[in-house]
């Protein structure tokens, strides 16, 4: 994935401003900033449901919102998105149906769901109706996961077990993009893009931000950054 001078406006206000990253294939990327920087938008643009208002951004080779890429990509959006009146099996039977997948229980298995496949979600704890979430997009083994907080709400152990299988799929060579505002997350990720205000501030590995600011922990190197931003 790449972006070239990618500008992206919601209503009247620029929100993305002039953003340019390369992600390589099978690498685990952590998007972070504040609250209200772009995240979201960012994701948006990149799954093809936000117009880019100017500049380039190429996804798994192709124009973001081509039909060829729906079921190249899965998306979590920040909310949970399942339907509240269905069983776990019956959001990912539909989410499946929609893109042509087999693997419907393989993704409730994956995330450790079985035990409640036939529950409905607005029955399930909030984690596993996260966790529901990430199941249907699952479905049709997305070379691409996009995925929007999600590990908020979780307790530590299911936190842990969520990016022990992140991980593993990343192994298998899948893509994934994970915004988080939980800083101590991006020492998983393979690299990190760091955004405020629309702007990317840095796409680095988590060890040279560490070692760049001088800092011990990712909560505190971000702050220096902002701080070396802001003497700038
Ligand atoms: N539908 C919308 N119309 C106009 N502006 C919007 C809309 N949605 C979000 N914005 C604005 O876009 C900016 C970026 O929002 P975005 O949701 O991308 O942030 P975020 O980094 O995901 O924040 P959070 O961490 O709180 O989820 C914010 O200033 C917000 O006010
Ligand atoms: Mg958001």
């Amino acid at each position: 994935m790449a972006a070239d001078r990618l500008c992206v406006s919601r209503g009247k206000k620029q929100i993305l401003r002039d953003l340019r990253f390369e992600i390589p294939t099978g690498s685990v990327v952590g998007l972070l900033g504040p609250s209200g920087c772009g995240k979201t938008t960012l994701m948006r643009t990149i799954v093809g449901v936000q117009r880019i208002g100017s500049g380039d951004l190429t996804v798994l080779g192709d124009r973001p919102g081509s039909s060829a890429l729906r079921s190249r990509i899965g998306y979590v959006t920040q909310a949970v998105s399942v339907y509240r009146d269905l069983t776990v099996r019956q959001n990912v039977a539909y989410f499946a149906a929609l893109v042509g997948a087999h693997n419907g229980e393989e993704a409730i298995t994956s995330v450790g769901l079985q035990p409640y496949a036939d529950q409905r979600v607005d029955q399930l704890s909030g984690g596993q109706a996260g966790r529901a979430s990430l199941a249907c997009a699952l479905v049709g083994n997305p070379e691409l996961l996009v995925l929007d907080e999600p590990t908020v709400g979780l307790d530590p152990l299911t936190r842990e077990d969520l990016w022990t299988y992140l991980r593993s799929l990343a192994d298998r060579g899948v893509t994934l993009l994970i915004s988080s505002h939980v800083m101590d997350e991006a020492a998983r990720c393979d690299s990190v893009m760091l955004m405020r205000e629309g702007r990317l501030l840095q796409h680095i590995t988590p060890d040279e931000l560490l070692k760049q600011t001088g800092q011990d922990s990712m909560d505190d190197a971000f702050l220096a950054l902002i701080r070396q931003e802001e003497a700038a």
